[in-house]
């Protein structure tokens, strides 16, 4: 029997390679994904393709995986995220079955006791050596919370709950000796749990908060921060991450900040912006964008049609994330762009995963290590 080694993260976990830009797949832990169409070939959840993708991304040398945290539908003809498997459970499978890539999980702190989660964490951080990753989302769905029986707080009072329970969290998973804690929403005696995880001083802890108190949260707490560029345009988006990096600076700490893409790479421009707008305006869930987009808070009453009407199409296409649309050589053209913005890691999201996926790892990767944005990989 040997003894579990305690690293560095830096050693074990990919969000630490030297890659320009980082990449990774998100939402496949949900049906349809991020991409609210009945196009043929969308996400259906099931676990044979599930572990394909994984072991897919795991091969190629991509850097995370990340499941949604999502507990109901919004209806429509597709009920998008109706389907979900639960995330940590999600991640302990795939990091058994995978060699180097980051399993994340995506936890909504109301809803799971700081210890559990510690231990949960702890449990595939073991499991991966070293490359569990932890998003943590304080919630906005308040039906998941309704669901739940869970108390819904003031918005920002959710994010002091979030920086107490990261904090409980951290203790449990380093402190040796048992403790007492009594802040302003957990009290604990003799907090305690054993193992700790591989990584020190502890798995990397990503948050998405948008507001000024999200943007606190990410800078005081998390490592890295998961945003919506506001501005698409090159200096509006760079304003934007500047602010994040120096929120964080200030206090002595370093973020990463990453994106959502979504991705539609054809032989021409022409072919992936017809392909797009057929996904979109032809076969998109307009019922259920519309639930999404009243549940954000976004409807026509507060926003101008033709504003509503580039949302609906954004959340359409990749839940609101940034595009990237053409050709291989455009698509890498895009990314060192956002390396120059400071994108440190981008997630992606296909209509298709599994055809998509592979024609990315075909032909894109070897541009990106053309372009000098990633490293060739070879496994050990
Ligand atoms: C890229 C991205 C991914 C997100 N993933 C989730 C998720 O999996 N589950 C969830 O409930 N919220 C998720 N959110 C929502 C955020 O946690 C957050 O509630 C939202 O960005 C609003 O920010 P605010 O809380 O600062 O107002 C995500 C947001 C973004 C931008």
């Amino acid at each position: 029997m040997t003894a579990t080694q305690h690293v560095s993260r830096v050693v074990t976990n990919p969000l630490y390679r030297g890659h320009r830009m980082k990449l990774g797949v998100m939402a496949f832990n949900c049906s349809h994904g991020s991409t609210i169409t009945t196009a043929e070939g969308a996400w259906e959840l099931h676990w044979g393709d599930t572990k394909k993708i994984a072991k897919m991304a795991d091969s190629a040398g991509l850097d995370v995986l990340l499941p949604v945290g999502r507990w109901r539908g919004y209806g429509g003809p597709t009920n998008f995220n109706n389907s979900t498997y639960e995330s940590f459970t999600w991640a302990s499978a795939l990091a058994a079955m995978t060699d180097q890539i980051a399993v994340f999980a995506t936890c909504h702190v109301p809803l799971v006791h700081p210890i559990m989660a510690a231990k949960m964490a702890t449990t595939v951080d073991h499991v991966s050596g070293g490359r569990f990753c932890l998003n943590v989302v304080c919630g906005w769905f308040k039906d998941e919370f309704e669901m739940f029986g869970a108390e819904w707080r003031e918005h920002d009072v959710r994010y002091e709950y979030a920086t107490e329970w990261v904090e409980l969290m951290r203790r449990v998973w380093s402190e040796e000796k048992e403790f007492d804690y009594s802040g302003r929403f957990f009290q604990s005696k003799r907090a305690w749990s054993q193992p700790k995880p591989i990584q020190k001083p502890f798995p990397p802890v990503m948050n998405a908060g948008g507001s000024e108190a999200g943007q606190h949260f990410a800078a005081t707490v998390a490592d890295m921060n998961f945003v919506i560029l506001r501005n698409q345009d090159f200096d509006g988006g760079k304003t934007q991450i500047d602010k994040l990096k120096s929120m964080a600076r200030a206090v002595g700490r370093e973020v990463q900040v990453w994106i959502h893409v979504y991705v539609v790479v054809r032989d021409t421009e022409e072919e992936a912006r017809r392909y797009l707008n057929y996904y979109v305006r032809e076969k998109g869930d307009y019922d259920a964008v519309n639930n999404l987009l009243t549940i954000f808070g976004m409807q026509s009453k507060t926003l101008d049609p033709k504003v509503l009407d580039e949302f609906r199409f954004h959340f359409i296409a990749g839940h609101g994330g940034y595009p990237l649309v053409g050709t291989p050589a455009q698509v890498v053209d895009q990314l060192e762009m956002l390396t120059r913005m400071g994108v440190d890691g981008c997630l992606i999201s296909w209509v298709n995963y599994v055809d998509e996926l592979k024609q990315w790892i075909d032909e894109v990767n070897p541009l990106l290590e053309q372009a000098g944005l990633r490293q060739r990989y070879t496994p050990d």
